[in-house]
């Protein structure tokens, strides 16, 4: 079988914002983007680390906290502004949670990740709609997880925002359809970027195993038996950003090697006898 073609779908005269792109899936994303010859946009709170990357694809880069809803904003109406369009939105900023179980997840934890990781995406998909509703045309691309799909025990502030992403995923698509505005999300399974090393680290303590036991028993789970690479789902995403995907939309695609989720309980824990119960 002979490699992917280097640029798969035809984005020319595109202009795309892709959020969390500094690193990561988010860059792999902007990277593939620019190789269909779109104008991208990263946008990123990591703004010095997101300028480079931009140089390098000939796009340029934005400071964006995508949970401030007044920036967000902004920063889509000033893109729409400059290049007279918004062709491509892709909710990709997210954070991963400290694994816990949810008896013991804090407030604040739970707060962190559904404002990054759902609210954001909220507050970006919303702007986006808005300025492609008058254009009567974009492609909209959400990433959740196959967290989103099938919950893994520990992250349930997680599992709960990337199944909120494809709710608001499937919502957008039906409200955005007879603008001829396409909503998709891609559900990627495990790449090993800075967010999974932090959860294979966390998730080694938690059974007292070495890291990289713990990595190879997720290749070792992956039906097609590797990891992912982030152009695995740079392509995907791509995809269906493309006139290639243009009667599709609401759908929400898995990019996991097969694997469909993590869903191991964990055991039992030991209590001390003066512990409270609730
Ligand atoms: N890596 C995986 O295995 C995996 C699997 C499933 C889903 N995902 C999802 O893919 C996306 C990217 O993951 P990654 O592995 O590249 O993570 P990463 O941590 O390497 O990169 C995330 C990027 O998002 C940016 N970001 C975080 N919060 C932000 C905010 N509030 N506003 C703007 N930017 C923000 C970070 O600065 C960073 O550049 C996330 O939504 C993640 O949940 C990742």
């Amino acid at each position: 079988m002979p490699p992917p073609s280097p640029t798969p779908v035809d984005l020319t005269g595109c202009t795309a914002i892709v959020t969390g792109a500094a690193q990561g899936l988010g860059l792999e994303m902007a990277a593939e983007l620019s190789r269909g010859g779109a104008n991208v946009v990263l946008a990123d709170v990591q703004v010095e680390k997101a300028r480079g990357a931009a140089e390098g694809l000939g796009g340029s880069a934005v400071e964006l906290d995508v949970t401030d809803s007044q920036a967000v904003g902004e920063v889509f109406a000033s893109v729409a502004a400059e290049n007279g369009q918004l062709d491509i939105v892709v909710n990709n900023a997210g954070v991963g949670q400290h694994l816990d179980r949810i008896s013991d997840l804090p407030d604040g934890e739970w707060d962190r990740v559904l404002a990054a990781t759902l609210t954001g995406t909220f507050y970006c998909g919303r702007a986006a709609a808005a300025i492609m509703e008058r254009q009567e045309s974009g492609a909209i691309v959400n990433i959740s997880s196959i967290n989103g799909q099938n919950p893994a025990a520990l992250a349930g502030a997680y599992n709960v925002a990337k199944a909120g992403v494809i709710s608001l995923t499937r919502t957008m698509a039906l409200e955005l359809a007879a603008y001829g505005v396409r909503v998709n999300a891609v559900c990627p399974g495990p790449v090993y970027t800075d967010f999974n090393r932090s959860v294979m680290r966390q998730r080694s303590e938690s059974l007292g195993i070495e890291e990289q036991e713990m990595v190879e028993r997720v290749r070792a789970a992956v039906p097609l038996g590797r990891w992912g690479e982030p152009r695995d789902i740079a392509r995907m995403v791509a995809w269906l950003a493309s006139p290639a995907a243009d009667w599709m939309t609401g759908e929400v695609v898995r990019v996991s090697g097969g694997l469909e989720g993590v869903s191991a309980a964990p055991p039992k824990r030991v209590r001390n006898d003066d512990e409270e119960t609730v």
